[in-house]
């Protein structure tokens, strides 16, 4: 027997948390990286892409890492009751996680613009689901001011211990690779989890678990695309509704962590988004959701900058199947229907003539 027992126990060492901490869990983390030959091919100079695919947490998203240690904190100062703001994921996470922990979650959410699984996620799990007549930014706005006035704890990745569970994403790359990579490409909306890569990277480093740091690569969708733009999207617009984000939160952090990591911001626009997706599905049979997608599209972006023989690492933050509007709509396709129910025309279909 060697079941996995989830992030806490496995980095405990690396994490705050005390032995009277409650561990709420439902055993995230320890999510595959995944070579992908076809993207090493795209890229060329004998560099070796793989993929963390984080989309194969408990929720579907690197939202649980976060969220295991964010509630179980919670739980341990005695709350009853969490909230957050989210374009989704989130929502979905604290949802579960709250409910695993036995308290209430209130979620606000930008309404039309949260992707359709992680609705029903958010509302399956039990929490007061909230659609704001207003963007992500405005919810997050709103959640800190009630956060702050009423008890009920803040779960947004402003809650550092949000970016203490996230930062084990770059403890388990380390672990795979035996070192750290050379790059880093990651989808960039809030920012959290830039700094949180960051700090797992450094941590790790300190600990002489590996050798070197990698360039941290972020991107954003070109709508959305403060970082780049150097100055706050008042309406953001993307197809990756995930990163639909004109304020982050973590911006200063993120700014912090390109520096320290000579790494770069680049945006990325839909139409690149949406091939990177369709790359990832039908070449290499990985599903991730449009923005996790920006990490790989930026990637191919900048591909002439990556060194010959280089290790890269593209984070996709969540699973395929939390938007099958856009999995639909966009993968170039389609469902052949009106088949009469015969072998004949069955196999006249499929193209096989007949014997
Ligand atoms: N990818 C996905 C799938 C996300 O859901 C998010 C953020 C990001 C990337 C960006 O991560 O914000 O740490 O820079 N989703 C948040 C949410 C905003 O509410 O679910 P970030």
């Amino acid at each position: 027997p060697c079941q996995w027992s989830g992030l806490i126990e496995t980095y405990r060492s690396y994490l705050p948390v005390t032995a009277s901490t409650p561990v709420v869990t439902l055993l995230e983390g320890n999510t595959p990286l995944i070579p992908t030959p076809a993207l090493s091919e795209a890229v060329g100079k004998g560099v070796k892409v793989l993929v963390k695919y984080d989309g194969l947490n408990p929720t579907g998203s690197f939202k649980d890492r976060g969220m295991t240690l964010a509630i179980s904190k919670a739980k341990e100062a005695g709350a009853k009751a969490v909230i957050c703001a989210s374009t989704g994921n989130t929502s979905a996470s604290a949802a579960a996680y709250a409910t695993r922990g036995d308290m209430q979650a209130f979620v606000l959410i930008p309404d039309g613009y949260v992707a359709l699984g992680k609705l029903a996620q958010a509302l399956v799990y039990g929490a007061q689901v909230l659609a704001i007549e207003g963007n992500f930014d405005d919810c997050l706005r709103i959640v800190q001011e009630l956060a702050a006035n009423y008890p009920v704890t803040l779960v947004n990745s402003v809650n550092p211990y949000r970016l203490e569970g996230q930062k084990t994403g770059a403890f388990e790359i380390v672990d795979n690779l035996g070192n750290a990579p050379d790059w880093l490409c990651i989808p960039v909306g809030n920012a959290g989890n830039i700094t949180a890569y960051w700090m797992g990277f450094c941590q790790y480093h300190q600990h002489g678990k590996c050798d070197r740091l990698p360039r941290m690569m972020g991107f954003q969708a070109a709508g959305a695309s403060p970082l780049i733009l150097g100055e706050p999207v008042a309406h953001p617009e993307t197809i990756a509704t995930a990163i639909r984000i004109g304020n982050p939160a973590s911006w200063e952090k993120a700014v912090a962590v390109k520096d320290a990591s000579q790494g770069q911001f680049n945006s990325v626009t839909d139409e690149e988004i949406l091939a990177a997706y369709r790359l990832l599905a039908s070449k290499e049979g990985i599903f991730c959701e449009p923005a996790s997608a920006a990490s790989v599209a930026g990637l191919l972006k900048v591909k002439d900058q990556v060194p010959t023989g280089a290790t890269v690492v593209c984070v996709l933050t969540g699973n395929g199947l939390k938007d099958p509007d856009t999995a639909i709509q966009h993968c170039n396709n389609q469902l052949q229907r009106g088949i009469e129910p015969t072998t004949t025309a069955v196999a006249e279909v499929m193209g096989f003539s007949s014997t």
